[in-house]
């Protein structure tokens, strides 16, 4: 999408030097949420559409040569299920206006909100095997629709293939809408509804090019499909990109079925939009809605997904999210709400090895997916460059941006790219555009050793900071500097896996540090997954090569595998809350590598902690039978909401279909009966205990006797009251207490485990401590 915003302000810069400027700020209308809380309505109107059209009118101020038409196009969407409200198109001044409303609960600017996909085929591979062997019995159909908000679905690939599939289920309510390329016929058995979302989009950028866009649910840009083939793609013998992970690609939830909700253009996504695809997939009756988007937050009712997922969770939806990709810097995540699950980044045990041979005789390793026509002969060397003038600290001489590189310079040789400011592919394309015959692509320290492997337009190979200092170092000191690369194609069995990646946004969670997040870790590195058959596998427009799967990384590809996972768990256990799924989900979680150590942080190469990995890494075999679940239902929610200091009138955006009100069930927030355990002291020292409660279900056999196990924590003793829980039933429930007291506050947060074990299942819980320090 990198290139998509140029284009988009170049429209906007268009506009607005055709207008008057000072006109042109009165006027200027965006686009607003609207929540309203519907209870409100005046007795002279029977229709909410009415009352709300009425509303903006009201507000609405009537600008010379604006018609009454213009004016009915103001209101773009209304919601009903979700949530209630609509989206607007108002001026600044209008919008205030409109909060004062009587009915009126918030009203919020539209969001533009991104991927989030690190384009970044890189070195795992595909295979999910460990996954989904344990389900194969399993494999078979069953009526868990997931609702996959991104950019369209490609019907054609073969992971959509319905062969086998029973009817589509009794109780889902969709629409197979039809557009430019999209047909009735492509909703199948597998993709059993598809629908597009461009009124907030429209607004805020223009009309569609319907001659370069397609206006209908058909995905364009490939990460739609990829993501909806993660959650549920049929199985496909012989998937591979270009030879690169060769193998049975399949979803997480091969029986489950798809409905594609796009939301995404190539400008970007609007909150608009998104919202009326949530609400639209509650109607739809979807069980798991799957978004791999993100935007700004800053707090929980001014985040209109949040919001929408709120009424979504409120009719048993779960709602799994991506985390982001703004790792590894601290307080990084994205869609942090309790009752959203939020999935951050891991590596699978597969590799694509390539590596660089120096002219002094080093041979340096790296990543690779380059398969072409213009394999350098492994025979010759070949002359090298290095345009930057430091190989310690990246300069803007050596990034290979676009218009950068003199073709005298770099023609017929290997360039070393630094990484940074541009695409990776995009660097590939400068290069050859250039005339030069491959790339070595260099981390800088931003990236340390986490290897990124893209689908080039030449031979390339990315490598690690040190690797590329060396390479770097050798090509400015020896007057004629000379290489080759080669590739090594698919390895399997890589230790230690799976491991944090780099890019997986981190805790803490800024808008409560009481509840952990994000929640899990899954793969999202180099994950090999359907593709459109409109774009290459670069997503570069000069790439005119079409594959049927391609790789990808990203919180963008681990959320798919939790939704995946989630429509298991949701067929296995129709019964179950999003919270007992999720509950599942992070209590049978493992936190160790293949090599039995703790998560590897690729950011370090060091231990990651609750803040990387959450509650640890997926483990869907066990999530089957987690033995004892955390369950949290609405109300509790709204009563964690209440701990969060909102306003009465700030609580309402989440209240509006239950009259909710505040039951004060909860002693603080920490209260909240979440799966993992976050003690804040605060500020005061003088407040050296702190007492967290907890109530257990028991879904494991009705006879079934835990004991507690706990860590130990520097500078806290921990009793966990009582150690021992006996169930004589099924869906019993049973509560505890642990009381933590601080002996000596420490300036870093602490990290362990509370674990019940019954000798069979182990109920884990990731649990953290930390201590307040005045500003
Ligand atoms: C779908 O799968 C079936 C069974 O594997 C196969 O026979 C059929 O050709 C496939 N259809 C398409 C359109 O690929
Ligand atoms: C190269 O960068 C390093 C690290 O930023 C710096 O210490 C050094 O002075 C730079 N050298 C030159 C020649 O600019
Ligand atoms: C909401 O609360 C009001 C006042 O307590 C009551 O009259 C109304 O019936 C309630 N509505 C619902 C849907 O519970």
């Amino acid at each position: 999408m990198g290139r998509i915003p140029v284009k988009w302000c170049l429209c906007l810069y268009l506009y607005l030097s055709s207008y008057l400027t000072v006109t042109l700020a009165a006027l200027s209308k965006k686009t607003y949420i609207v929540h309203v809380d519907n209870s409100a309505i005046p007795t002279s109107f029977t229709d909410h559409i009415d009352w709300y059209s009425s509303l903006v009118k009201s507000v609405a101020v009537s600008t010379e040569g604006v018609n009454d038409e213009e004016d009915e196009q103001r209101l773009i969407y209304t919601y009903q299920s979700a949530f209630h409200g609509m989206a607007a198109r108002l001026t600044e001044e209008e919008a205030e206006r409109l909060e004062g409303q009587n009915g009126v609960v918030s009203v919020l600017p539209e969001v533009r909100y991104e991927l989030h996909t690190t384009r970044s085929p890189m070195f795992l591979g595909l295979e999910t095997q460990d996954i989904t062997s344990v389900w194969s019995d399993k494999l078979t159909d069953h009526d868990v629709v997931v609702g996959v908000l991104d950019t369209g679905i490609w019907p054609e690939s073969p992971s959509f293939n319905d062969t086998g599939f029973s009817t589509v289920p009794p109780h889902w309510k969709g629409a197979c809408e039809v557009g430019r390329g999209f047909e009735k016929r492509h909703c199948n058995r597998k993709i059993v509804g598809a629908r597009a979302f461009y009124h907030g989009y429209e607004a805020a950028t223009g009309s569609i090019n319907e001659e370069k866009e397609y206006k209908s649910p058909r995905d364009q840009d490939g990460h739609g499909t990829h993501t909806a083939a993660t959650v549920a793609g049929s199985p496909v013998h012989g998937a591979n990109l270009l030879g690169y992970a060769y193998g049975t690609a399949r979803g997480m939830s091969p029986g489950a079925r798809i409905a594609a909700y796009k939301v995404c253009w190539t400008g970007g996504c609007f909150s608009s939009d998104i919202l009326s695809a949530v609400d639209k997939a509650v109607e739809d009756g979807v069980n798991v809605m799957s978004i791999s988007l993100g935007g700004g937050v800053s707090s929980y009712n001014r985040d209109s997904l949040s919001i929408a997922a709120f009424g979504a969770m409120e009719k048993g939806i779960l709602i799994s999210c991506s985390a982001g990709n703004g790792g590894p810097d601290p307080v990084s995540l994205t869609n942090v709400s309790p009752w959203i699950t939020t999935v951050g980044a891991s590596t699978m045990d597969r590799d694509f090895p390539g590596s660089v041979k120096l002219g002094s005789g080093a041979t340096l390793k790296g990543v690779s997916l380059y398969k072409g026509r213009r394999n350098l002969s492994p025979n010759m060397m070949y002359p090298m460059v290095y345009t930057g003038s430091n190989s310690s600290s990246p300069d803007p001489g050596s990034l290979c941006l676009e218009g950068t590189l003199d073709p005298h310079v770099v023609a017929g040789k290997i360039v070393i790219c630094d990484r940074g400011i541009s695409p990776r592919v995009q660097k590939g394309q400068v290069v050859k555009e250039a005339g030069g015959i491959g790339m070595i692509l260099s981390n800088t320290a931003a990236n340390g050793e986490e290897l990124v492997a893209d689908c080039h337009l030449l031979p390339a190979v990315a490598v690690g900071e040190k690797e590329g200092k060396l390479i770097k170092q050798y090509a400015m000191r020896d007057p004629k500097p000379t290489g080759n690369l080669a590739f090594y194609g698919t390895k399997v069995g890589i230790r230690p896996s799976p491991v944090v990646a780099a890019f997986s946004s981190r805790g803490p969670n800024f808008i409560s540090l009481e509840i952990l997040k994000p929640d899990v870790v899954a793969p999202g590195v180099n994950i090999l997954a359907a593709w459109t058959g409109d774009t290459g596998p670069s997503s570069l427009e000069t790439d005119k090569r079409r594959v049927a799967f391609n790789i990808l990384s990203g919180t963008s590809m681990s959320c798919p595998h939790v939704s995946g996972v989630a429509a298991l768990l949701k067929a296995r256990h129709p019964e179950w809350s999003p919270a007992a799924i999720k509950s599942a989900l992070m209590t049978t979680a493992y936190i160790h590598d293949n090599t039995y150590k703790p998560l590897v942080d690729s950011s370090t190469g060091g231990q990651s902690s609750p803040y990387d990995h959450g509650a640890g890494h997926i483990n869907p075999s066990r999530a089957v039978d987690p033995g004892l679940i955390y369950d949290i239902g609405a109300q509790d929610y709204f009563d964690f909401l209440c701990t969060q200091g909102l306003t009465r009138t700030q609580l309402v955006v989440f209240a509006k279909f239950s009259n909710r009100t505040c039951k004060h069930t909860l002693a603080g927030p920490s209260d909240l009966n979440y799966p993992a355990l976050s003690a804040v002291f605060p500020e005061d020292k003088r407040v050296s205990s702190l007492t967290i409660h907890r109530t257990v279900t028991n879904v494991g056999p009705p006879t079934s006797k835990y004991h507690v196990v706990i860590s130990q924590f520097n500078g806290v003793d921990v009793k966990v009251e009582p150690s021992v829980l006996s169930f004589t039933k099924k869906n019993q429930k049973l509560s505890y207490k642990v009381t933590f007291t601080t002996k000596s506050r420490q300036t870093a947060p602490q990290s362990g485990a509370l674990i019940w074990k019954d000798g069979v299942h182990k109920v884990r819980s990731p649990v953290i401590i930390t201590w307040l320090t005045p500003l």
